[in-house]
């Protein structure tokens, strides 16, 4: 193992500036070597600033200097393209959610990490929330009893309050995007309830719409109603439809013998309500960061598999795009199978 993990960053927008790069450039085993992005200005800036040598607006340039790991912080239709280049080039590949736009892309980025024998990790940094990773424990540990339901909602302001482009970044174009708030908001939650349950989604009903945000070329408001292959039922809401600052980003899960209350609580982020009355705020651990670019970086260097493969990846992208053939059909869906 080299000294230090050479690592190219494709797209320097605001995923890759608030988290990625501040995450790569605090480890001492991380060296930045290109910044990649369309707006040169933009690569020339984020390069000069995060130490990177080489500011490129074509990522095979970049691929040229053969990197050890490429993050792949690019708009949605290009995760997969730009995931199976890397991957061919000889790179280990953090890729951004969702992974992608299609279940068939998810399948050919799997089989391209398989046959490069590269690390494929997604960034579905909800499962690295200290509430959430707690969470999983104490219902694998079945002191609660079985999962009966849960709600889980995650909505904010809207993307153009977040991305460097603002209302004319690519979130509101259907071409780059393919996926509203379903795509952007509704993967972390179906991703989540995947993990915190350690099961998956057996069928999916969905609405979704475009609301609030009448310009915005795909939907800002999703609804979803599942049942789970444990039998457990429940609902997600993601939206793009607060009006107000702030987030919702909370779940709620009913036990036999109690409920779990996560982030729905400003001082408490992981509440247990025990039959009975008991309630228990439980003390978890300060995180300074996301968790995904360590883990990504911990996973290569030891050779052991990263937390949150390919294929976990592609099986929350099939929740979503199931939610997004029953919003057309008016059916209930079963998620496409990931081998
Ligand atoms: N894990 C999370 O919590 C989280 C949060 C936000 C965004 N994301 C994901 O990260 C990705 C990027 O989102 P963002 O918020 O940084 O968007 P953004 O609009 O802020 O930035 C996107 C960047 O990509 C660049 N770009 C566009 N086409 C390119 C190309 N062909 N080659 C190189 N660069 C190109 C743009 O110029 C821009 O700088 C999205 O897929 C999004 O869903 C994940």
């Amino acid at each position: 193992m080299p000294s230090k993990t050479r690592v190219v960053v494709v797209g320097a927008g605001a995923i890759a500036q608030r988290r990625h790069l501040i995450e790569f450039k605090a480890r001492q085993d991380v060296e930045l070597l290109a910044i990649v992005d369309i707006n040169a200005q933009r690569a020339r800036d984020v390069a000069a600033h995060f130490g990177a040598p080489h500011a490129m607006t074509e990522f095979k340039d970049a691929l040229a200097l053969k990197p050890d790991a490429v993050s792949v912080c690019t708009p949605n239709y290009l995760h997969a393209p730009q995931t199976i280049a890397a991957l061919k080039a000889g790179a280990h590949v953090l890729c951004e959610k969702p992974m992608a736009i299609s279940v068939a892309e998810t399948r050919a980025m799997i089989r391209a990490a398989r046959t490069a024998r590269k690390q494929l990790m997604i960034a579905h940094n909800q499962r690295f929330v200290p509430a959430h990773a707690r969470a999983r424990e104490i219902l694998a540990s079945r002191e609660l009893g079985k999962v009966v339901a849960f709600s889980t909602s995650f909505a904010h302001g809207g993307p153009e309050g977040w991305s460097v482009d603002g209302e004319k970044g690519f979130f509101f174009k259907k071409n780059e995007a393919v996926l509203g708030a379903m795509g952007d908001l509704g993967v972390h939650k179906l991703d989540l309830i995947r993990y915190i349950l350690g099961d998956e989604v057996s069928q999916i009903g969905a609405a979704v719409a475009t609301l609030a945000k009448p310009r915005c070329g795909v939907d800002d408001t999703a609804f979803a109603t599942m049942a789970m292959a444990s039998g457990a039922l429940g609902q997600m809401f993601a939206g793009w439809i607060h009006t107000s600052p702030g987030a919702t980003n909370a779940t709620i899960v009913y036990c036999q013998k109690g409920q779990l209350h996560l982030m729905d609580h400003p001082d408490y982020p992981l509440v247990i309500r025990r039959r009975g009355g008991e309630t228990a705020h439980v003390t978890l651990p300060k995180v300074s960061n996301s968790g995904v670019v360590d883990a990504f970086v911990d996973a290569i260097r030891s050779g052991r598999p990263n937390p949150i493969p390919g294929e976990d990846g592609a099986r929350s992208l099939a929740a979503v795009m199931a939610c997004m053939e029953s919003a057309r059909t008016g059916r209930f869906v079963k998620p496409a199978k990931i081998a």
